[in-house]
């Protein structure tokens, strides 16, 4: 049997992209899915697609700004299938431009979402991962968790911040025997509806010509289905994966 079957997993942003991908990826391994997200008609979508395919998933409507609303994403989990196994901490936006234009709104934006946000789906799954002693949190960083660039200042700040929290939490779960695995996923230029979060014309006309080269979301599902189903004592920490042109 796979190391995924019968899984519960929680996915935030999955309502396109990246998580979207990735749930469609787990529900044909056996997962069960807990997709949330705030557009409720594209995870309805989503479940129902999941379903005619066999699989199995539950939404719910989930802002992860609000830490209430993540902590009932956890709470919904739990009541439906009594645990869960799994967090993909995905949901961000890459709202970019350079610091002069002073786009505060959006640098509060990102720190709510990619950082805050990511703080408390970690804070709504680990109590009972650590009570039942196993556990997987999958947290979404970016190459801009290791590079820095012009235009992306505080998008690559949020995720220098998800790698930060991400090694943080390994280490506190490795040294507290808790069985807890923390995997780090850092992509390149993947083709998604991220751009769209860009306003700022100059920005977002440097990524339209950048992901020129974007892969598919469908890799970086892959990657995470690819640390899943390693056996329960083999923790994938980092995995970084560009399109093979990408140079930066
Ligand atoms: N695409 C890339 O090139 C790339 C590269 C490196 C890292 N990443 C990271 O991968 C993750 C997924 O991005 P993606 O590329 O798949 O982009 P995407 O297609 O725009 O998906 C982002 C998801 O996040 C959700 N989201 C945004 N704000 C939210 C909020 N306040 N509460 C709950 N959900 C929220 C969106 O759903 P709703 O709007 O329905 O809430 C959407 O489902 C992000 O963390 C991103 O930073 C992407």
């Amino acid at each position: 049997m796979s190391n995924i079957q019968d899984k519960v997993v929680i996915i935030t942003g999955a309502s396109s992209g990246i998580g979207e991908a990735a749930a469609i990826e787990l529900a044909s391994k056996g997962a069960k899915l807990v997709l949330g997200a705030r557009r409720e008609e594209r995870l309805q979508k989503l479940q129902g697609e999941i379903e005619q395919s066999g699989g199995t998933a539950i939404y719910k409507v989930t802002d992860v700004t609000s830490q209430t609303q993540m902590e009932e994403l956890a709470a919904y989990a739990l009541k439906k299938f009594g645990k869960i196994d799994v967090l993909v901490n995905n949901a961000g936006i890459m709202p970019q431009a350079f610091l002069f234009k002073k786009k505060v709104d959006e640098w509060d934006q990102m720190i709510d979402v990619n950082i805050k946000g990511v703080l408390y789906a970690i804070a709504a799954v680990l109590p009972s991962m650590r009570e039942q002693k196993s556990g997987h949190i999958i947290n979404l960083s970016s190459v801009a968790g290791h590079n820095i660039y012009p235009g992306g200042t505080v998008y690559c700040g949020t995720k220098h911040a998800v790698r930060a929290i991400s090694e943080g939490l390994r280490q506190e779960e490795a040294m507290s025997g808790t069985n807890i695995r923390v995997t780090n996923v850092s992509p390149g230029a993947v083709s998604s509806e991220l751009l769209a979060t860009t306003s700022d014309a100059e920005s977002k006309a440097g990524l339209d010509e950048f992901y020129k080269v974007a892969i598919d979301a469908d890799s970086i599902a892959r990657a995470i289905t690819f640390a899943i189903e390693q056996p329960s004592d083999v923790a994938i920490n980092e995995m970084i994966i560009r399109p093979t042109v990408q140079v930066g």
